[in-house]
């Protein structure tokens, strides 16, 4: 079979950050439930001029440019949000233009709630492998904007940022193994009516539709692998979809125990065991999910870049697993390979220098910059994008290059 996977991560997150013990204050919450409680420690704020498509036009300028390869070679682009700026015209089709991809590329949107990057990269990945991209790449750009109502619980898991990942033979980065797990079920734990702009979440609801998830979609990645030994012994790493993270440690805690309890492990040494698994392959991914909060589809990639940029010379040619939920709810859970020579390659993301160079605003001017919605605008002359949102006129939205992408 092929190799064939993700060769090239590029990750955009906005300028804004809020630090959420100064939310916590606010709004009266204890500091400690936010930071201990969710694991959450600031959240990405996106200013009126950055939207869904210059998040993810951004985010893709990063990826072409880190990857060095031509428009010409992208085949296929889609862009998967759950945060989308038209009811009818795509996303996918402003990035066409703002990144200058060729004509015959066949371009779309698709939506699942948090689960569509994770689709969009398994079918690129079927593209590739069915010969249909005629040894072009594809382009899938995971990018959204959290937003629930201000003072709401679910206030402090918002976030917002972008993650493009070029999928090819021959990937640089990770090798998927190709074989999913899936799960899909009905249920309304998270959802948007189409006159909305902040999600309404059935929050307690919406962790066990996950954890259940979970269950349903490892269940069958095992029984599709069988033979391949213990799922706990094959991965130097485990990636969870993270809203928050304290959801990545309920979720590993949860595969933990189910695993242990099949492999007859004694009850009185699981928690114990439980916690050192979390510590050594979950927790090392976290960093940057709990600096940016809930990027809906992009979460977990955005775990994926953290986790090759800072820790790639330990893992190259180590399997991890990968656990991707969108909720109403569908879930996937498979596992990929992080390549020789991986850890250069993944060098150049640029995710902890990003952080870095964030500005942090008081809560006052986190609420202006949310209540100012979507109005467009311009930004700061030292913007460090390559285009911006500017505005409305005619029902049209216009989108402007700061620089050649
Ligand atoms: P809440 O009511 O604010 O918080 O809701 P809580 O009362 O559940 O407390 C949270 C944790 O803090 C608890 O820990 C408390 O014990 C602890 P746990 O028991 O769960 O381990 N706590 C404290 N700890 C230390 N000191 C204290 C203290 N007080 C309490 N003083 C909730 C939290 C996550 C439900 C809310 O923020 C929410 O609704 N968020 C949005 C929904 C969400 O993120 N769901 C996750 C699963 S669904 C999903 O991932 C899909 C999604 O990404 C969307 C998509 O697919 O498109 C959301």
């Amino acid at each position: 079979m092929k190799t064939i996977g993700i060769d090239t991560l590029g990750i955009y997150v906005p300028r804004y950050v809020l630090p959420l013990d100064t939310l916590a204050q606010a709004r009266g919450v204890p500091v400690e439930k936010i930071h201990l409680g969710l694991g959450a420690r600031a959240m990405a704020v996106a200013p009126p001029w950055e939207d869904t498509v210059t998040l993810a036009a951004n985010a893709a300028a990063r990826a072409l440019a880190q990857a060095q390869v031509s428009r010409d070679e992208i085949g296929l682009l889609v862009v998967a949000t759950e945060t989308a700026v038209d009811h009818a015209k795509p996303a996918s089709i402003f990035l066409h233009d703002l990144l200058g991809l060729p004509a015959n590329c066949r371009t779309f949107e698709l939506k699942h709630a948090c689960y569509s990057g994770t689709a969009g990269v398994m079918m690129a990945a079927e593209w590739v492998r069915s010969g249909s991209a005629r040894g072009r790449k594809a382009l899938v750009v995971a990018a959204d904007i959290a937003r629930y109502d201000l003072a709401s619980s679910a206030e402090f898991t918002q976030g917002a940022g972008a993650a493009a990942m070029i999928v090819g033979e021959n990937p640089r980065l990770l090798a998927l193994d190709g074989v999913s797990g899936v799960y899909a079920r009905n249920v309304y734990d998270f959802w948007r009516p189409l006159d909305r702009r902040e999600a309404l979440v059935d929050g307690k609801f919406s962790l066990s539709c996950y954890l259940d998830a979970l269950d349903g979609a490892a269940d069958e990645y095992r029984a599709l692998t069988a033979g391949a030994g213990p799922l706990l012994e094959r991965f130097a790493a485990f990636l969870y979809h993270t809203p928050f993270p304290k959801m990545a440690y309920k979720a590993h805690l949860r595969l933990f125990e189910r695993e242990w309890t099949r492999a007859g492990g004694d009850p009185a040494g699981l928690a114990e065991a439980a916690e050192a698994s979390y510590a050594a392959l979950v927790d090392p991914a976290l960093d940057a999910a709990r600096l940016v909060g809930n990027t809906y589809t992009a979460s977990l990639y955005l775990c994926l870049a953290w986790l090759a940029e800072q820790r790639g010379a330990q893992l190259e040619g180590r399997d991890l697993a990968l656990f991707s939920y969108g909720s109403g709810c569908c879930a996937e859970f498979f596992g990929g390979r992080l390549v020789e020579g991986s850890a250069r390659h993944a060098a150049g993301i640029g995710l902890a220098a990003m952080l870095a160079a964030r500005e942090s605003v008081s809560v006052e001017r986190y609420e202006e910059l949310s209540r100012a919605g979507s109005a467009g605008g311009t930004p700061p002359a030292d913007t460090r994008a390559h285009c911006f949102f500017s505005g409305v006129t005619d029902h049209k939205r216009n989108y402007e290059r700061t620089a050649s992408v």
